[in-house]
Order: C-alpha cells, then structure tokens, then sequence
C-alpha cells in the first residue's frame, strides 16, 4: 500500500516537473483569459469560458507545433481586477495573448497593459464603440452596440412605434445604445418622449419603469448588459405595460439566450436587433449549439459564447499564420483581416479598425419545440461599426 502511494506521489512529481518543462522551453502558446467569473456579470464568465474550452476540444490544444495553454482568471466584475491579472499575465505568466472582457470598463482600465507590452488582447464581449480605439493591439470579436442599435432605430418608427422612451444602463455601452438608436429613430420620424439612465451596478428599474408608464409611449427601447434582462422583463410585465400597450424592444441583450427561456410567455413577441441567436438557422449554428449543450449540461449558448468561441479562432488561426512563431506584432497582423463562418454567420475582422463587421439582425421572441427563441426575421448585411465613421 506504501510502496504504491510513493509511486503515485513519485509519478504526480514527474508529470508536474514536465508540464513546468513544456512551458519552460517554449512550446507552449499561452492565451491569459480574463473574465468575470462571479460578480454581476458571472453569467458572461460561463458562457465564455464555456465556449473556449469547447473550441479547444475540437479543434486540439497543439497548434502549428505549440501547447496551448488557457490561463483563467476571475476579475469579479472589478476593472482594476482586469487590469491587475493582466499585468500579472504578462509579466509573471508571459502570455502571449490576453482576451475575454466582460464588460467595457474592465477592457478600457486593460488597454494599456496590452499596448506597453504589444500583446494582442481579444474583446471577446465588451462592446462600447471606442474601446478598439484605446490600443493598436485590440482587436474584437463580440460586437457593438452602435451596430446593433442602429437597426432597431429603422425598424421600429416604420412599424407603428413612433414614439418611444429609452431606458439603458448609464455606461459605455449604454450611451452608444441610446445616441445610435435616437439618431436613426428621431431620422425615420420619430421621436423621443424621454431617455432615462440606470446606474450599472445593482439597478432597481422599478421607479424608472413607473415613469415609463406614465409617459405612454408607443414603445420603451432598452439596453441592459447581459444577465440584467429577466429583471427588465419580469417588473415590465408586472406593470401591466405590455397590457397598456408598450412594445418592449431593445438590441439583444434584453432577451439574451442565457436567460430567455425562463422568462415565460410575457416575452413572446418581443422585437430586438442583434448579431446572434441560438436559434440562427445555419448548418454551423446547429452543431455548434448542440456541441455547446452536450458539453454544458444543456446550457444555451448566447451571444457571449460566440464571442468566445470566435475570439478562439481567431487566435488559433493567427498562430497558425505565423507558423507557431507567435510574437505580439506578427499574431496581430495574422488576426487583422481574418473572415470566415460563425455560428453567427459570416464575420470579418476589419484590419483598418480591428473591429467586427458582421450581420444584424431582426428578431422576434417565439416558441419553438416549446422553447422560447429570438427567431431571426430580417438581416442587415456586414454591418461595421457606425461609430467608426464619426
Ligand atoms: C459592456 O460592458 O461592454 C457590455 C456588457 C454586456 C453586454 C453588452 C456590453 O451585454
């Protein structure tokens, strides 16, 4: 009995002392993920983390003769916490890539770390218009939320909704979803009858969806990040507005997938423009959301994942284009201009600007096999970044 827990004890030793070898002597390709694994945004942390190690097991962790190695860290949805595991990544770990991002201010307070290193850092979900422009080594492979608000702006006045409050978390992301989606709605003809700010962290909507209703406007436009959707939802339909003949729309983080099947009946029909749903009708959606499932324990895959699982890919295939030799100048030359099929459909990445340009989406929430889905109806081709243009 001794002799075999020596020899499990002398074998745990060998193993530890060759992965310590493989990193050491530079077969090892080492990608530091920072996202929020707990916190307000730790359902954002699952679905990416989720959709890495997915990419991972089917495409191999040895790429063009490297070892993958996926560093997870746990930023608690704190920006000085991103930036610290970043600094620590790269000095301590030496990554070769920093990526993930939950949410704008973590990737903002990180931007300088990649840029005074020269490490490519992939947004894989944060999503405020200026955030590539913080450093020449971002690039992103979630989206934004100008690209997507601008779709509801046309959609909405040309469908009966000409009068409307909008109502989004007071940040980053929040503003581009309001100044985008005002600008297009106010050019179609319609108009604004108030637009309301909700702190970001721990926001109580319940005084701001009671003035909503009082306004009675045709339509309440909403943009809350992802995981604060099913509480819009839930004290929206408690009013009785949808009742009182207020359309919620929004872009698709309000009727996100992670979280849309739970919110009941109440969420039928409700119109939001976005770049993914699980429910996208490609034969590359199909196996991916069923692949995401099997692995998940039947957990959906949202917009998040796809953000993740692309951010991947662009990162292998950059590896492969400098044929194993990595280097942050040459992986991020190899990420600029990369194009292919996501489960979200085609995406490019812009090399002028390093951001996604990609297909919109109009959706509408409905029932299919008994589960409720954001059921795509239009599309908006290769959308860029309208806030790239200003
Ligand atoms: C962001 O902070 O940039 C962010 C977070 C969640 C979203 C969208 C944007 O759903």
């Amino acid at each position: 009995m001794r002799k075999r827990q020596v020899l499990k004890a002398v074998a745990l030793v060998v193993t530890a002392l060759t992965a310590t070898q493989s990193i050491a002597d530079g077969n090892t390709f080492k990608i530091g993920l920072i996202l929020p694994m707990t916190g307000q945004q730790a359902s954002t942390g699952r679905q990416i983390e989720a959709a890495a190690k997915l990419y991972m097991a089917q495409n191999g962790d040895t790429v063009a003769g490297k070892k993958i190695h996926l560093i997870i860290k746990d930023d608690t949805t704190i920006p000085d916490v991103s930036k610290r595991l970043a600094q620590e990544l790269v000095v301590n770990d030496k990554v070769d890539v920093l990526a993930g991002f939950g949410i704008t201010p973590s990737a903002l307070a990180t931007a300088p770390i990649a840029t005074q290193s020269k490490t490519p850092m992939v947004v894989m979900a944060a999503a405020t218009s200026s955030i590539t422009q913080a450093s020449p080594y971002i690039v992103r492979t979630s989206f934004t939320l100008a690209q997507a608000a601008v779709a509801m702006g046309d959609w909405a006045p040309k469908n009966g909704m000409k009068k409307v409050v909008t109502l989004v978390s007071d940040y980053g992301p929040g503003i581009d979803a309001e100044k985008y989606f005002v600008e297009r709605l106010l050019f179609n003809g319609g108009q604004v009858a108030e637009s309301l700010r909700v702190p970001m962290r721990n926001p109580d909507f319940a005084p701001f969806l009671q003035k909503v209703r009082d306004l009675k406007p045709d339509a309440l436009f909403v943009f809350v990040p992802s995981g604060a959707g099913a509480a819009v939802m839930k004290q929206f339909l408690e009013r009785g507005m949808d009742k009182a003949g207020i359309k919620l729309i929004g872009t698709g983080d309000v009727t996100d997938d992670d979280q849309l099947n739970d919110m009941g009946d109440g969420a039928l029909h409700v119109v939001t423009s976005h770049h993914y749903s699980a429910s996208h009708p490609s034969a590359t959606n199909k196996k991916f959301v069923e692949a995401f499932q099997k692995a998940n324990k039947g957990m959906r895959p949202n917009f998040m994942a796809v953000g993740g699982y692309d951010g991947m890919r662009v990162i292998y295939e950059a590896l492969k284009a400098s044929k194993g030799q990595g280097g942050g100048d040459a992986l991020l030359a190899a990420m600029k201009g990369q194009i292919f099929e996501s489960p979200r459909g085609p995406m490019f990445i812009d090399s002028q600007t390093r951001d996604i340009v990609q297909n919109i989406y109009l959706r509408k929430v409905q029932r299919q096999d008994g589960q409720l889905y954001n059921v795509e109806f239009d599309v908006i081709k290769d959308v860029k970044d309208p806030g790239k243009t200003k």
